[in-house]
């Protein structure tokens, strides 16, 4: 271990937290730099009562860069400094770094969307077909759109969907029309669906054909959309690749060194 008096301290936040792999891809990125007497990351739990106090904690103790996740990207919003303009269009905050003592907020979860889809695909004048209207949802939308890409928004409650496509000029639809997807050359499932049981699928096979990719956000073992999408040959991206670009945007913020993609992505599987 080369912790010493200098290393500089970084962590996850959430609650539950314990599941969370972002200290292994931390930590790992971190050794291949051998920067890890500079720099640790370690996870804590902050129940979300606590969350004012907690961001007290990150002055006081001096922390160097605090990843957010459930319940904590929305609460942890006013107690910042700043909050950066994608963040703010986003409006959640996944990062948050202690700049001489000024803590900005960032959302690098676009990214996780982007970065992965941009590796196989352009995606300007594509469709998109994208299920879920929550967080992780706003941040899709917002990768997108970014690159001028049409999209659709399928949701369990319309409203949700309505509202994120007026905000960022997409078509709404409930889960009743998701045969529509076989208009999209994308489809994204954001939803939970699929987290805990491992058989449930939001969209069923018969749906997917050979032309499309499915990048399902959910990570962990291999869901049941990945596996309806290989048995029907569609390109795939799993949630690892998200989480794994969430995090290489986030080393390069709270180290300012360029993440070590592979090793970090090696640490995940
Ligand atoms: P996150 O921040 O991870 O996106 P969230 O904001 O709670 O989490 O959003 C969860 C998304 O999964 C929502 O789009 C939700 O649909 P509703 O807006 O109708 O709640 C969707 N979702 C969760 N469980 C679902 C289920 N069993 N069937 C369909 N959609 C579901």
């Amino acid at each position: 271990m080369k912790i010493t008096a200098q290393t500089k301290i970084c962590m996850v936040i959430g609650d539950p937290v314990e599941h969370s792999l972002s200290p292994q891809m931390h930590n790992a990125g971190y050794v291949a730099l051998h920067v890890d007497d500079e720099y640790v990351y370690v996870a804590c739990r902050i129940d979300i009562n606590q969350i004012e106090n907690f961001v007290k904690g990150i002055r006081a103790m001096n922390i160097q860069g605090v990843s957010c996740t459930i319940p904590h990207k929305l609460v942890v919003m006013p107690f910042l400094d700043e909050i950066d303009e994608v963040a703010k269009k986003i409006g959640a905050v996944n990062t948050i770094v202690n700049e001489n003592g000024k803590l900005i907020g960032y959302n690098t979860d676009w990214l996780g969307i982007l970065k992965p889809l941009e590796k196989i695909t352009k995606l300007e004048n594509k469709t998109v077909a994208l299920i879920g209207a929550g967080g992780a949802g706003r941040a899709a939308a917002y990768a997108v759109k970014s690159q001028k890409a049409k999209l659709m928004i399928f949701n369990r409650t319309f409203d949700k969907a309505q509202a994120l496509a007026e905000e960022f000029g997409a078509e709404a639809h409930t889960l009743a029309d998701i045969e529509n997807v076989k208009d999209s050359d994308i489809i994204i499932n954001t939803t939970s669906v699929g987290l805990k049981n491992k058989n449930e699928t939001i969209l069923p096979k018969q749906y997917i054909t050979n032309n499309h990719i499915i990048f399902d956000a959910v990570y962990g073992e291999e869901t049941q959309l990945v596996k309806d999408a290989k048995e029907k040959h569609a390109q795939i991206i799993s949630g690892i690749e998200m989480l794994l670009y969430q995090g290489v945007e986030q080393f390069k913020l709270f180290t300012g060194y360029d993440a070590p993609v592979e090793i970090m992505r090696k640490s995940l599987l």
